[in-house]
């Protein structure tokens, strides 16, 4: 049976990207963050709860996370991609329940957090956050329009480099007890996510046989 993933790492670090070309291999792509910025674009209840939350870089609650992750999973049928979820020890221990049973790794993605407000405030993806690119390291052919799919290409309300530095500020306050978690249970690895994209694929890769 495949492992499933979890996908640790700073806002920035390459979860998305590696996601992408992971869903290519068979795997299923959950993120809580495509989840909850559907729900803004939706406009729904739930949508208009964390629509400021986002736009401040701040973490939702647990509880709306948790429902809205549980509702998109069929754990039966695919082997999942979790990415941007868990963001804090409670998220750990209850993904790690949720997958009792099953197989997983955790891979944290390491670099230099210096270099990520140039990465992400670079950053313009599609509206459904699937398609990825950046303006200095991997321009879409066509200016503004997504090679893939021909639509528009937008820039995430919370890609500013004020709540970019918001947001590693959350990031730096919560890593350190996810990554114990993981350790402790014997489940962490972790890549060099500052090489290239093809590299980094190749080490997350190397931890799945
Ligand atoms: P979320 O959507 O999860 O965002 P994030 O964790 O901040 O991560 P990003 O999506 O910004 O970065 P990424 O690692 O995916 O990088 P990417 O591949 O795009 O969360 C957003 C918000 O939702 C949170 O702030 C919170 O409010 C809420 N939320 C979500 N989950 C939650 C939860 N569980 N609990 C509570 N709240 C939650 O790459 C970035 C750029 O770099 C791109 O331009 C890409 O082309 C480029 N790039 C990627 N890899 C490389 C490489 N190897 N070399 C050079 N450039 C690269
Ligand atoms: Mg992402």
């Amino acid at each position: 049976m495949k492992k499933h993933l979890i996908l640790l790492g700073a806002p920035g670090s390459g979860k998305g990207t590696q996601s992408a070309r992971l869903v290519e291999s068979g795997f299923t792509h959950v993120s809580t963050g495509n989840l909850l910025r559907s729900e803004i674009a939706k406009n729904s209840e739930l949508g208009k709860k964390v629509k400021g939350i986002l736009a401040d870089g701040h973490l939702v609650s647990d509880d709306i996370v948790v429902e809205l992750l549980k509702a998109n999973l069929n754990l039966e049928n695919n082997t999942y991609i979790f990415d941007g979820y868990p963001r804090n020890k409670k998220q750990s221990e209850t993904l790690d329940g949720i997958l009792e049973g099953h197989d997983y790794i955790a891979v944290y993605f390491e670099l230099n957090l210096d270099i990520l407000i140039e990465r992400i405030t670079n950053r313009r993806t599609t509206k459904d956050g699937k398609n990825i690119y950046n303006l200095k390291t991997n321009p879409p052919k066509v200016e503004g329009i997504c090679d893939v799919t021909g639509e528009e290409l937008i820039q995430r309300p919370d890609d500013t480099e004020q709540i970019v530095r918001e947001r590693m500020t959350v990031f730096k306050e919560t890593i350190d007890p996810i990554l114990e978690f993981f350790r402790q249970k014997g489940h962490l690895v972790s890549v060099d996510a500052q090489q290239a994209p093809d590299q980094v694929y190749k080490e997350i890769t190397k931890n799945l046989d």
